[in-house]
């Protein structure tokens, strides 16, 4: 932790945690027992997140695509989030972590949303780690709500089109409160981006690794980190200008 440096942190990290499934098969248990055991994972990343010093800290949990997979791992999956979260949110509290959910509330079974709404209510004046949850949630499906909101207040008479900057279109995502992302995390070995964050990851800096998700530990973060911090951000610029 010490190679760190304090002054070229990444203010948000995104993680897309994968290889629960495979995790599990590999050792002869359900995909289930990934799930389950991918929570440590959660809990030792948000740990240390916090102790590294980072703001913005942005997991994928359940993607839109996920409600196809069979219903006894989706309802498993549910029981486990709300477990988790009755579990957590004290050890959030006393860490002051706030907590932020971005995806399709809608679509949740109602005692996850309840759960949820409890929890951010009760953490919302927190000002440590901001860990944002994205749950039911897809870049496409938050770009296309993101124009209908902006559609709706143009036809208002609101929002004229030609005064439509970035700045305009993001405030109408669900990330808008939050930076993008500088860096990019992907465990299991997968090189895709799965319809995370499509936007928001335009110059983040992508770190895969082939440790699956219930594997990955503070020890794997501050690796990627330490990677994040070799490397040149240059945004279309050359390198000497860059390095004044
Ligand atoms: C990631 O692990 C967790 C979720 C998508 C909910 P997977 O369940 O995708 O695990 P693999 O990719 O099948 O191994
Ligand atoms: C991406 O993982 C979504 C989450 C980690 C929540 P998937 O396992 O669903 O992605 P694909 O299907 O391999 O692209
Ligand atoms: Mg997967």
């Amino acid at each position: 932790m010490q190679a760190i440096q304090k002054d070229k942190l990444p203010q948000h990290i995104a993680i897309i945690m994968d290889g629960n499934g495979r995790w599990a098969e590999e050792q002869g248990q359900e995909r289930l027992y990934g799930h389950f055991e991918g929570v440590r994972s959660v809990r030792d990343i948000v740990e240390g997140a916090a102790e590294i010093g980072i703001k913005y800290l942005t997991l994928y949990a359940f993607s839109t695509e996920n409600w196809d997979r069979p219903r006894q791992e989706v309802d498993g999956l549910m029981a486990l989030l709300v477990d988790t979260i009755r579990k957590e949110v004290p050890v959030l509290n006393q860490n002051n972590i706030r907590l932020h959910v971005i995806g399709d509330m809608d679509m949740l079974p109602d005692f996850a949303q309840a759960a949820l709404q409890e929890s951010l209510q009760l953490l919302e004046h927190n000002t440590g780690l901001n860990l944002v949850m994205a749950l039911s949630y897809s870049s496409r499906w938050e770009l296309l709500q993101a124009m209908r909101g902006m559609a709706k207040d143009v036809a208002a008479g609101l929002l004229q089109p030609d005064e439509i900057q970035a700045e305009t279109f993001e405030k109408y995502l669900t990330t808008s409160a939050f930076p993008d992302p500088e860096l990019m995390i992907r465990t299991s070995g997968e090189y895709r981006i799965s319809n995370f964050l499509l936007y928001q990851l335009a110059y983040a800096e992508l770190y895969f690794t082939h440790t699956r998700w219930p594997d990955f530990r503070k020890e794997n973060l501050i690796e990627a980190i330490l990677d994040y911090q070799g490397r040149e951000r240059r945004f279309g610029k050359t390198s000497q200008q860059v390095q004044v």
